[in-house]
């Protein structure tokens, strides 16, 4: 059957499609039905199925006889380390902290909080929570304390899994006094902290609070898989909204093992035993997905890598892991590709390796240019295919499903929508608009199993957020269009959210950290295109009233402030003092127009501007700028 029937099939029939696709996991319990719509505009899946994540990732492999493959591979240029784990080695390794965790009071329902960077310990972690039906909440290591600590008040952790450290080129971060000064700020405080120790920066514990990674598990009982309903959580992965507040996604984990499994085969096109890499990391959902569940539920191999794409140690190091470990589906972000291509425009590196075991390359995280995507191809000589999601659905609304059919590739289109997506492109009164119109890009609720059913703790802005815009659809927030052949094309975000090389950020939330600079009076953060990575972040900042502080000196600070605040993962590194900020007779700033200004498109004052004198001191503020030596 091709993609058309397909899909066609789930329309006509999404009970049978879910049903017959939730075969393909393990269950203790086999489900009644798929859908539970009893809370609707709150949809559940397989709500009285009993099952469990880390049964289905590892154990289920183990038992099938296929304990000696590969589950993962850590492949580490940055520290020059390789390791691996058979099923069993992974199986037992987690069952033992599993049982560690157990024994110190975690249990089904429990949040744990992990903090680590791109270890295999970290899937361990993650799966040793999900193994007990405990609900981990991993928080990328980019993120600095303070964001940390709204994470740790949101989730009210029993308990925090840490590593010692992570490795960035060039620098050892130490976590661990980024975890001590995250409880110190936290309300709620977790019971107890686990810390992995790594050689590169060994941490201080804190003496009843925490413990070592090995001396905790030492004697512990492994423990057996817990079964939980399909719908309970098995994970929060706090992700940016238009504030400083993160929205905690919810991931109920029934429908997420099904829709897993089935994008790994009908997506990825990756059969049991084959190796899949994925390039980003355990903190965002892309980690979450395809470095930890979705090739592990399906028996395959998974790479834990631990560099970037270029400098570690040079533009040739995927290609390196590929040839070496025999990988069959590559997936990353378009900003490594632009990075690898600026470094290495002629991919001179590639001819040192013998890639023929890749079949496929994927690209998602932000809009990928068809530069990008030609120069991947022409080089790589596989289809390259963009597709297109968020942490809230946590697999793809729209991809070329090579593993049912390979569709033909339109370069700037993440092709079209998979079963379970209804989507469709609106007018701002919430009517569907022609092919090729630009609108807003809405799903025809119930969104599909492996979606986020709501926000932790938060129906109320579960429902604001995304589903009283347009009442019967779930708002995504993109803009785009679609043709006359189904192909979906994402534009931009129509809210403060910006993506900045592949990771999502909220303006409103440097603009709640700029304000709060003694100096500050008011601010506006942007998002503006960046050749690398996509965007980047710019601040414009308007002082109190006869401030006489020097203006670089105040930039400086607000700069240190962001990374301080929200992390290095910001790249908050521009930003420019004006006397006033632009805005429209109702009081809205005119971000739109600011963008141009600063990008050096043609601009236009707008008809609603309440001063348009304003924009001309804007452009000379940032003419001014581009002026300045870096
Ligand atoms: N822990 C601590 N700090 C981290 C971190 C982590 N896990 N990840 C990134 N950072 C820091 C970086 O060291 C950098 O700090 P700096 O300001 O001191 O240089 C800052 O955060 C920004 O990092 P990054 O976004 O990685 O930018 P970069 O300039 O170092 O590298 C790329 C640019 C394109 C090579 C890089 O962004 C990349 O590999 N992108 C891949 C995108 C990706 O995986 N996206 C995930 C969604 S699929
Ligand atoms: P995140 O939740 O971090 O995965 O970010 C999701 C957002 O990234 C989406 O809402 C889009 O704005 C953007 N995005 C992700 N993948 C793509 C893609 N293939 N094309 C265009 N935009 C994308």
């Amino acid at each position: 059957m091709g993609y058309r029937e397909i899909y066609e099939g789930w329309k006509a029939d999404p009970e049978g499609f879910w049903m017959q696709a939730a075969e393909a996991i393990d269950w203790e319990r086999k489900p009644s039905r798929a859908l539970d719509d009893s809370r609707a505009p709150f949809y559940g899946w397989y709500a009285d199925g009993t099952c469990n994540a880390c049964w289905n990732a590892l154990d289920r492999h183990v038992e099938a006889g296929h304990g000696d493959r590969l589950a993962i591979i850590h492949d580490s240029p940055i520290t020059g380390t390789r390791a691996s784990l058979t099923f069993r080695e992974a199986r037992d390794r987690v069952a033992r902290l599993a049982g560690a965790l157990a024994a110190k009071g975690v249990g089904k329902g429990d949040r744990v909080v992990i903090y680590m960077p791109m270890v295999p310990e970290a899937l361990i972690a993650m799966l040793a929570c999900a193994r007990l039906g405990a609900i981990h909440s991993v928080v990328f290591g980019g993120f600095a304390a303070p964001e940390l600590a709204v994470r740790i008040d949101d989730a009210e952790p029993k308990a925090l899994i840490a590593a010692s450290c992570g490795i960035e080129p060039g620098r050892v971060v130490a976590y661990k006094p980024m975890v001590d000064q995250a409880i110190e700020m936290s309300r709620w405080k977790p019971d107890f902290c686990v810390i992995l120790q790594r050689e590169q920066a060994e941490a201080t514990l804190v003496e009843g609070r925490d413990h070592e990674w090995h001396a905790f598990q030492e004697g512990a009982e492994p423990a057996p898989c817990t079964m939980v309903g399909g719908m309970d959580p098995l994970y929060i992965l706090y992700t940016s909204g238009t504030t400083g507040q993160p929205k905690g996604v919810v991931r109920a984990t029934g429908g997420y093992l099904v829709a897993l499994e089935w994008t790994m085969r009908n997506i990825y096109a990756i059969d049991p035993g084959e190796v899949f890499f994925t390039a980003s990391d355990v903190g965002w959902v892309v980690g979450h997905s395809y470095i930890c569940y979705g090739p592990l539920v399906r028996g395959a191999t998974t790479i834990v890598f631990e560099g970037k794409p270029v400098g570690t140690p040079d533009a040739g190091t995927f290609w390196r892991v590929i040839e070496e470990h025999e990988v069959r589906s590559f997936f990353t972000a378009p900003t490594a590709f632009r990075a690898i291509k600026r470094e290495d425009p002629q991919a001179e590196f590639l001819a040192k390796h013998d890639i023929s075991s890749l079949r496929y390359l994927f690209l998602a995280g932000e809009r990928a240019d068809p530069d990008t995507i030609e120069w991947a191809q022409r080089h790589l000589k596989v289809p390259v295919i963009d597709h297109w999601w968020q942490t809230e659905t946590g697999w793809a609304i729209a991809a070329n499903p090579v593993g049912i059919e390979l569709l033909p590739v339109k370069p700037g289109s993440p092709t079209v929508p998979m079963p379970g997506y209804d989507v469709q492109i609106l007018d701002e009164a919430g009517n569907p608009l022609p092919p090729n119109t630009l609108g807003a890009v809405a799903i025809r609720l119930p969104l599909p199993p492996g979606t986020l059913p709501t926000l932790w703790n938060a129906d109320e802005r579960f429902r604001s957020a995304y589903l009283d815009t347009y009442p019967g659809y779930y708002a995504t927030g993109d803009a785009g269009t679609i043709d006359e052949d189904g192909y979906l094309a994402i534009m931009a975000r129509t809210d403060d959210v910006i993506n900045v090389a592949g990771h999502r950020l909220s303006t409103g939330a440097m603009e709640e950290v700029l304000a709060s600079h003694p100096d500050v009076a008011e601010c506006a953060v942007l998002g503006i295109a960046d050749p690398l990575k996509g965007q980047v972040p710019m601040g414009f900042l308007c002082l109190n009233r006869g401030s006489t502080r020097d203006h670089d000196e105040v930039i400086r600070e607000c700069i240190a402030l962001v990374r301080e605040r929200i992390g290095p993962v910001a790249a908050f590194r521009n930003a420019c003092v004006v006397d006033r900020l632009p805005k429209t007779r109702s009081g809205k700033i005119l971000r739109g127009v600011m963008g141009r200004i600063v990008e050096g498109r043609d601009w236009k004052a707008p008809a609603t501007i309440d001063d348009p004198a304003i924009l001309d001191e804007i452009s000379e503020s940032v003419a001014g700028l581009r002026n300045k030596p870096d």
